[in-house]
């Protein structure tokens, strides 16, 4: 198949990326990382998580987030809401403070369900569904993430036919769009595309959007695999950044700067300016006093101080 010849990138380093940092970080940094994306050309920045402060202290100033910053036409800010309580925090706020898109996130494993959202799949499935249908209702978008679509911390390899079923679930309740997430970052390319066929049965390639942890350095080429059956839309972080809370040993998302490196390489657009998305990615870590998690990143900053 020819690949896709454009791209488009969620950076999830705010949410995803941050979720998992024990170092408080403030509201500001937050917002200056999305500011930075934004001006970087990112198209799609999901900026905080409307979840349990107990469960996930990080994401505790989702509000004052949300109304910090200053929203760029043509982007669209997501936000994950796992239950109606988190979907009204959401939207308590005057409506341009609203995100344009909620993501509910399922597993297509019935241990990590468990333990991510503290119930089965099913009841999740339940949970998912007045959320989806208030989101829908009010114009907004639903994006459902699928955890554990190669393998799971606790149940080992999953098969495809358990991420078929998720997507079926999730496209029974309204759903319009799914991410296949390798959330501990064990896959291989022939069993990411596996996991991205058994979803095709259920949404159009348009609709599907990789999002891989690097754990195992496998997600670039994973990204590949992939676009080689015609997904163009991807999650990454800047800077590398993250991990889950529930997904022991699991580091971050892939780094959005080597994302976009190889695809420009390639030949592939993302309207993203790299030397810009280097520069919110060094932010970010300089706040967290750390190197960013990226290659790319590290071999374009040594030749730029030449
Ligand atoms: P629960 O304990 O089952 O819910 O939590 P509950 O309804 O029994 O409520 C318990 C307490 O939580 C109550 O407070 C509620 O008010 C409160 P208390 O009376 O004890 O003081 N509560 C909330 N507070 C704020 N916002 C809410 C909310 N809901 C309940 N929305 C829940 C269920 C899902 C909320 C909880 O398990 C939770 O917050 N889990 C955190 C999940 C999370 O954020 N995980 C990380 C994101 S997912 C991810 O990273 C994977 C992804 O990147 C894809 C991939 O890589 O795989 C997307
Ligand atoms: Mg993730």
């Amino acid at each position: 198949m020819k690949l896709p010849t454009r791209v488009k990138l969620v950076d999830v380093g705010p949410r995803d990326g941050l979720q998992n940092e024990k170092q408080p970080v403030s509201a500001e940094i937050k917002i200056g990382l999305v500011h930075r994306l934004q001006d970087a050309g990112l198209k799609e920045i999901e900026v905080t998580s409307f979840v349990s402060p107990k469960w996930v202290p990080q994401m505790a100033d989702n509000a004052e987030v949300m109304h910090g910053i200053k929203r760029k036409p043509g982007v669209l800010y997501s936000v994950l809401t796992p239950n109606m309580k988190g979907f009204e925090a959401a939207i308590a706020a005057p409506r341009e403070e609203w995100p344009d898109e909620i993501v509910v996130f399922g597993a297509a494993s019935e241990a990590f369900s468990q333990k991510n959202i503290n119930c089965s799949i099913a009841e999740s499935i339940e949970r998912f569904a007045p959320v989806v249908a208030a989101a829908l209702e009010k114009g907004i978008h639903v994006r459902g993430a699928m955890s554990c679509t190669v393998g799971c911390p606790y149940e080992g390899e999953i098969a495809p036919a358990k991420v078929g079923y998720l997507a079926q679930l999730m496209k029974g309740i309204g759903v319009q769009r799914v991410d296949v997430a390798d959330t501990i970052g064990v896959g291989t390319p022939r069993k990411v595309q596996a996991a991205m066929e058994a979803t095709l049965a259920h949404f159009g390639v348009d609709a599907i959007s990789g999002h891989f942890h690097d754990t195992y350095g496998q997600a670039l080429v994973n990204t590949l695999a992939a676009l080689e059956l015609g997904v163009w839309n991807f999650q990454s972080s800047s800077a590398g950044l993250g991990g889950c809370p529930y997904a022991k040993g699991a580091t971050g998302n892939v780094a959005t700067e080597d994302v976009v490196y190889m695809l420009h390489g390639m030949g592939i657009e993302t309207g993203i300016d790299l030397d810009k998305l280097i520069d919110a990615g060094v932010y970010i870590s300089e706040a967290l006093g750390r190197e960013p998690n990226s290659r790319a990143s590290k071999a374009i900053r040594t030749k730029r101080a030449g």
